[in-house]
C-alpha cells in the first residue's frame, strides 16, 4: 500500500472516547470548519452547529459539531433568486444527506490530520424535540450526526474491516460464496475480540425477541453486535416518519 501523510492519516483513524479537558483553539476549530466545507457537494447542502458547551457533550468533548442536512438555507437562496424549492424532500434528502456526510468525513480528516480525536454520534436525529428546541431550528433543517472533537486521553487500537474482496467489487456484484462470507466475519470477530472491544461481553446488546442467549464474553462480537441492532431495532417506518416530519420532511404524495 502507498503511504503518504493523509493516507496515514486516514489509516490511523480510531474514534475516540476520551479527552482531555485541552481546548482546541479557534484557528484549529476554524481550519476544520473549512476543510469540511471544502468537501464535494450537490448543492452545499450541510451546515454545522458548534457547541463549546462541554458538559452537556457526549464524552465530556470540548467540542461538539451537530451535521445537519440544510434544505432550509438553500429554500432561502433560491427566494432571492425567485425560485421555489419543487424538488421532493426525498430527493432533496438524499442529496443533503451526501453533502452532510462528505462535509462531515472532511471534517473528521483535517481534525484527525492536527491530531485531534474525533468520535461521531449517529444517534442525533433521534433527539428532535430536543434539538430543534435547543438549536432553534427550523424546518428543513435535520441534524443527522454528532461529532465530538477534543484532544485524545486514549489510544484505542486500530479496528478491523472486512476484507477487501468483502468490500470492493470488481466489474459486478458477486453472488457470495459461504466461505466469503464466513472469512469476513471470522475477521471482523476475531479481531474485536483480540481488542476485547465489547469488554468480555459487558457491551453485549440484550436479546429482546424470545431468542435464547448462546454467546458469552469469549464469543460475543462484532457481527452479533451489529446484528441484534439491526435485527432488532427500528422496525417501525412510521417511526422514522415522525421523526422526519418533526424537521419538517414530508414523505407523503402530495
Ligand atoms: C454514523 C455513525 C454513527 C456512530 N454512532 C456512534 C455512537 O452513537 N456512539 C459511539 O460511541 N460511536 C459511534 N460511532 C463510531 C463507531 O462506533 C466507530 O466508527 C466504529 O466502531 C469503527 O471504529 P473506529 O471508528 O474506531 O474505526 C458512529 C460512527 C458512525 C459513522
Amino acid at each position: 500500500m502507498i503511504l503518504n501523510p493523509t493516507i496515514e492519516t486516514l489509516m490511523n483513524h480510531r474514534s475516540i472516547r476520551k479527552y482531555t479537558d485541552e481546548i482546541p483553539s479557534n484557528e484549529m476549530i476554524e481550519t476544520v470548519v473549512k476543510a469540511g466545507q471544502q468537501a464535494a457537494f450537490a448543492g452545499q447542502l450541510g451546515s454545522l452547529i458548534l457547541s463549546r458547551e462541554k458538559k452537556s457533550h457526549p464524552f465530556g468533548a470540548p467540542i461538539y459539531f451537530i451535521v445537519c442536512v440544510d434544505i432550509h438555507r438553500m429554500q432561502k437562496v433560491m427566494e432571492k433568486r425567485n425560485w421555489k424549492m419543487i424538488s421532493s424532500d426525498a430527493a432533496m434528502l438524499l442529496f443533503g444527506v451526501q453533502d452532510a456526510c462528505y462535509m462531515a468525513q472532511n471534517l473528521v480528516i483535517a481534525a484527525e490530520s492536527l491530531g485531534l480525536g474525533t468520535c461521531y454520534l449517529g444517534f442525533v436525529p433521534f433527539m428532535a424535540d430536543k434539538l430543534i428546541e435547543k438549536y432553534k431550528l427550523p424546518p428543513k433543517v435535520l441534524p443527522l450526526v454528532g461529532i465530538t472533537i477534543g484532544y485524545p486521553a486514549e489510544v484505542p487500537p486500530v479496528r478491523p474491516r472486512y476484507p477487501l474482496d468483502f468490500s470492493c467489487f470488481e466489474g459486478k456484484y458477486p453472488e457470495f460464496s459461504d466461505e466469503q462470507i464466513e472469512r469476513a466475519m471470522k475477521q471482523m470477530d476475531e479481531g474485536y475480540l483480540a481488542q476485547d472491544y465489547y469488554n468480555g461481553g459487558k457491551l453485549m446488546i440484550k436479546l429482546e425477541n424470545d431468542r435464547e442467549e448462546t454467546f458469552n464474553g469469549l464469543t460475543y462480537s462484532w457481527t452479533e453486535h451489529i446484528s441484534r441492532k439491526w435485527g432488532q431495532w427500528l422496525n417501525d417506518p412510521e417511526e422514522l416518519r415522525e421523526v422526519l416530519n418533526k424537521y419538517g420532511f414530508e414523505f407523503l404524495k402530495k
